[in-house]
């Protein structure tokens, strides 16, 4: 019986072996057969502070917010439109929901974090992730794009932002977006 039962053994680490041995080469193989592709969006964020339809709400402040020159301390949570040209009557595109926050006590500059959530054609249900710094008052701010969803998922890629109008007594602007992705 013993050699039978040796045998056996053998048989049952060589299954094993096996299965190892398979389960690695799975490992290896990519994750997606997709190429990747580079696309170049442009379109307006909608910044509406006043109103009787705000979608940008002052939630959080500091004591001192109030008399920092640059709102330090201050969260902003948005809903802001994205649409094609910089009317607010404009075709939607998607909206922008997240925050911003005056984090910047030298010259006023937001920390951004953001999803531009999509709506229209085949991106509808799409989105992309904003997470960076906007000095507001520069001409052109720069802001990481960190991942998406959907037709964006594993996104990577940069936003240009440029100041195209703004209000000085209602707060209201409105801001060209232009985004350079890497996507599949
Ligand atoms: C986008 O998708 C939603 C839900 O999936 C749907 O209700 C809506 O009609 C779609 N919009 C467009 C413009 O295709």
């Amino acid at each position: 019986m013993a050699p039978q039962f040796a045998k056996s053994i053998a048989f049952f680490f060589c299954f094993l072996a096996t299965i190892q041995a398979k389960n690695f080469d799975q490992q290896k193989k990519p994750i997606m057969k997709l190429k990747e592709k580079m696309s170049h969006f442009r379109f307006y964020w909608h910044d509406v502070l006043g109103g009787r339809n705000p979608t940008a709400i002052r939630v959080a402040q500091a004591p001192s917010t109030n008399t920092s020159p640059t709102a330090f301390g201050a969260v902003v949570m948005i809903d802001d439109a994205l649409t094609v040209g910089p009317e607010p009557t404009s075709e939607l595109l998607g909206r922008a929901q997240g925050f911003y926050a005056s984090a910047s006590q030298q010259e006023i500059g937001f920390l951004m974090a953001m999803n531009f959530a999509f709506v229209q054609g085949k991106y509808n249900g799409s989105t992309i992730s904003i997470m960076g710094r906007n000095p507001v008052l520069h001409e052109m701010r720069e802001m990481p794009v960190i991942g998406g969803s959907g037709l964006f998922r594993l996104a990577r890629g940069y936003a240009q932002a440029r100041t195209h109008a703004f209000d000085p007594k209602t707060g209201d602007a409105v801001v060209e977006y232009n985004v350079m992705l890497m996507h599949y």
